[in-house]
């Protein structure tokens, strides 16, 4: 682990992995923004090793940096992914991925999921704050006075007999249903959460947040990818705790 004085001089690569598309930026430590925002589409067979091949893409156009901050759209716990429902099936459980980015670029990573790592960049640290991101999957993070409560699934809880929040939210729906339909379910969505969650505020981002036109309460803001990437410098100002480890390199592996 490096000491303090160590981390707060290095540059972050902050990377977001999407189902759609792999985002990265350089961050410095405080979370400013170093580099252009970057995005490579995620393969289409999206197994461990070709996101691994895009990561390393990613990287070598982002100048020097001495972190990296992976959001994971999964359940990740100490860098190891248990879920990823919608890179390739079948072919991420129990993978080490954490340490792989690491071996492969040579610095420590810290990685956690998509939706928590851009919670972290997006909210004001008051109160209890909700982000619900709508990409590929509908991603869930859940903060209280700006810590991260532990990582909920949320998008794979049933919303009615036949779909989850994946299937009803996601972008094949809004392919397939419209502008209009969709925006009916997020509305749906969004006072379910209300109920439910009595959130002091509830950020709405994502690729397709920008296609939300409901009415919106005062406390509900819409908020883009690019502001959420920043929660990778966060990342590494936070406490290591129960799901959230440093992973150092510890062999040289190629993507290829
Ligand atoms: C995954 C979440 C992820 C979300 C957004 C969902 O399918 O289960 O872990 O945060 O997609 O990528």
């Amino acid at each position: 682990m490096p000491n303090n004085q160590d981390k707060e001089m290095k540059n972050i690569l902050s990377i977001d992995i999407g189902g759609s598309n792999i985002k990265a930026c350089l961050l410095s430590p405080e979370g400013v923004a170093l580099s252009e925002y970057t995005k490579l589409p995620t393969p289409g067979n999206a197994t461990p090793e070709s996101v691994l091949i895009v990561i390393k893409q990613l990287a070598a156009t982002m100048g020097d940096f001495g972190h990296i901050s992976v959001g994971f759209p999964g359940y990740v716990k100490l860098g190891v992914v248990y879920t990823a429902a919608n890179l390739a099936k079948d072919k991420w459980r129990g993978i080490e991925f954490g340490q792989m980015i690491s071996d492969l670029i040579g610095k420590p990573v810290r990685m956690i999921n998509d939706a928590d790592q851009q919670g972290l960049g997006l909210v004001d640290g008051k109160g209890f704050e909700i982000v619900l991101t709508f990409g590929t999957g509908f991603g869930t993070a859940l903060l209280f006075d700006g810590e991260l409560l532990p990582h909920l699934e949320l998008a794979h809880l049933p919303v009615n007999k036949t779909k989850d929040y994946d299937d009803y939210i996601g972008d094949k729906a809004l392919k397939k249903l419209g502008a209009k339909e969709w925006n009916e379910r997020v509305a749906r969505v969004i006072d379910i959460y209300k109920t439910v969650f009595n959130y002091d505020k509830l950020y709405l981002g994502g690729g397709n947040a920008k296609y939300i036109d409901s009415k919106l309460d005062e406390n509900v803001k819409i908020v883009s990818n690019r502001e959420g990437i920043k929660g990778g410098a966060i990342l590494w100002k936070i406490k290591e705790k129960y799901h959230l480890i440093t992973l150092s390199p510890k062999k040289s592996i190629t993507a290829s």
